[in-house]
């Protein structure tokens, strides 16, 4: 089979918002307790803090974290997790049945944030709380010194503001297991209520407005209309989440999903934009796509867990290789709307629904998910301007949408002036892949690599999976030709001069 990717340099998408490739840690399972912070471990640091973990998210470059919910956020009271350790309160966490010691929290948070060099994505509770508890927290953490929260923020140690940007106004609300469940309508009506006194404590902050919790949830369409039309101009971007499971084992049809991943895109920006029409406004909503990823290996195990433990083995999916062409697809689908969607966030980050995972005793201490490889290569090189792509190549069939062979796409860095293709084969053959590029010229291979050759179901605990050397890969000025393995990821990083 051939395929063609047509770039022309003078076509952009748009610059890449780096938080496109940020993550998520929640504090379910063993996310944070066991995850990132385990005082007891032998690389923990004088905070409690695993130094293998902090390693390992670094080598992914995220971001910016969403933190601390998910649906936990909907039963959580922030001040729970400040102060002297040993008067936070142990709660029950009503989201996932389990026990909440608090020994992890928002200052706890913020540090660590600042070790693997990532920002927060602070999530309020709007289920059991709203406005006053929201107001609160943004003056805890933003507001300089001199009133109650923030000289409280300064007693607990942070004498800077923490100057938290990026807030989620609620998690899922549209969804009926959450914890404070609204309808559109109220949901929006409190959004509108909450940002506006979130904002009066800091104008600086930019808010996140919950869309629908899936593509396929019953309300998704009117929600996202509903809520937008009571909160257009108090909100910045519109959340999107999204998982995908192979129950059938259908190969084919799984990594098609990546189609229903561009039409929700597509979808939730024609209903924003028709909602900005209606209102006359010059304000463009964006999209955050702040959860996304598979998640089905799991739940049979999950559903037999006895509740109320103390960091329990939830969500603790083992990615196959299969998975990973997914992630991968999903990250290309991420780039080819990277005009609108700004923000992104691989749902999670340790152990839960994870590309990094850890074993409390055993050997090795922190494993590699199939999922890790692509993720970190998009996130790493992944940045500055996504060209349009124009591919020529067939197509298949699956149940619900045509699904092209290949999913690909070109992006240049003008820092360091390469090219960047990202290439997933979904053909169980292999595939004659050209690139023809227009108003640039290709230089020298800096590095090309391909994840190949396992079989679908292939998981990583062993650690023998890793990238390969794609070979013979050809460059002439104006166009790139290279033979990808049947059913694959492939990424190739080109000199180009413009
Ligand atoms: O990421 C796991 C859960 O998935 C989150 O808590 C929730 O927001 C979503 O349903």
């Amino acid at each position: 089979m051939k395929a063609t990717l047509t770039v022309d340099f003078k076509n952009e998408i748009s610059k890449i918002d780096p938080r496109l490739w940020g993550s998520f840690v929640e504090h379910l399972g063993r996310s944070v307790y066991e995850g990132i912070y385990q005082p007891n471990h032998v690389t923990a640091d004088e905070n409690g803090f695993r130094q293998d973990v902090v390693e390992a998210v670094k080598k992914l470059n995220v971001p910016l974290i969403r933190y601390p919910g998910g649906n936990f956020v909907s039963g959580y009271n922030w001040q729970d997790g400040v102060g002297p350790k040993n008067e936070r309160p142990v709660r029950l966490d009503l989201a996932w049945q389990s026990i909440e010691t608090n020994q992890f929290g928002l200052h706890e948070f913020m540090t660590w944030c600042n070790q693997v060099g990532a920002k927060p994505d602070m999530a309020v509770n709007l289920g059991t709380r709203g406005i006053d508890e929201a107001r609160n927290l943004v003056e805890y953490c933003n507001f300089p010194k001199g009133t109650y929260w923030s000289d409280l923020r300064r007693e607990n140690g942070a004498e800077q503001p923490f100057d938290i940007k990026v807030w989620s106004v609620g998690n899922e609300m549209d969804g009926e297991w959450q914890i404070g469940h609204q309808t559109a309508y109220e949901y929006g009506r409190l959004v509108h209520e909450t940002a506006k006194a979130m904002r009066l404590v800091d104008s600086s902050i930019e808010l996140v407005a919950c869309g629908s919790s899936n593509h396929q949830n019953a309300t998704y369409g009117d929600w996202e209309e509903t809520v937008l039309e009571n909160a257009y101009d108090d909100v910045d971007y519109l959340s999107l989440h999204q998982y995908y499971d192979n129950f059938e084992d259908d190969t084919p049809e799984f990594l098609g999903k990546s189609v229903d991943f561009d039409n929700f895109i597509s979808e939730v920006i024609a209903i924003s934009d028709a909602v900005k029409a209606r209102k006359h406004s010059q304000k463009q909503i964006n999209l955050a796509f702040d959860e996304w990823n598979v998640w089905y290996h799991s739940m049979k195990n999950d559903d037999a867990q006895e509740k109320w433990q103390q960091a329990p083995h939830l969500l603790e999916d083992h990615y196959n290789f299969e998975d990973a062409l997914l992630v991968g697809s999903l990250a290309i689908t991420l780039l080819k709307h990277a005009d609108r969607v700004k923000i992104g966030c691989l749902a999670q980050l340790v152990n839960v629904i994870a590309p990094i995972m850890t074993n409390t005793d055993g050997t090795p201490s922190i494993w590699y998910q199939t999922i890790f490889y692509p993720f970190m290569q998009v996130s790493n090189y992944g940045q500055g301007i996504a060209l349009t792509p124009k591919q020529t190549v067939a197509t298949y069939k699956a149940k619900d949408y045509e699904v092209p062979y290949i999913d690909s796409i070109a992006v240049y860095n003008p820092d360091k002036n390469e090219t960047v293709v990202f290439i997933v084969n979904k053909a169980n053959e292999t595939v004659d892949f050209k690139l023809a590029v227009s108003e640039a010229k290709l230089g020298e291979l800096i590095t090309a690599t391909q994840f190949s050759g396992y079989d679908m179901h292939q998981t990583n605990e062993d650690q023998s999976m890793s990238l390969q050397p794609l070979d013979d890969v050809l460059i002439e000025a104006h166009q790139v030709t290279v033979n990808l393995e049947p059913l694959s990821w492939n990424m190739l990083r080109i000199k180009t001069e413009l």
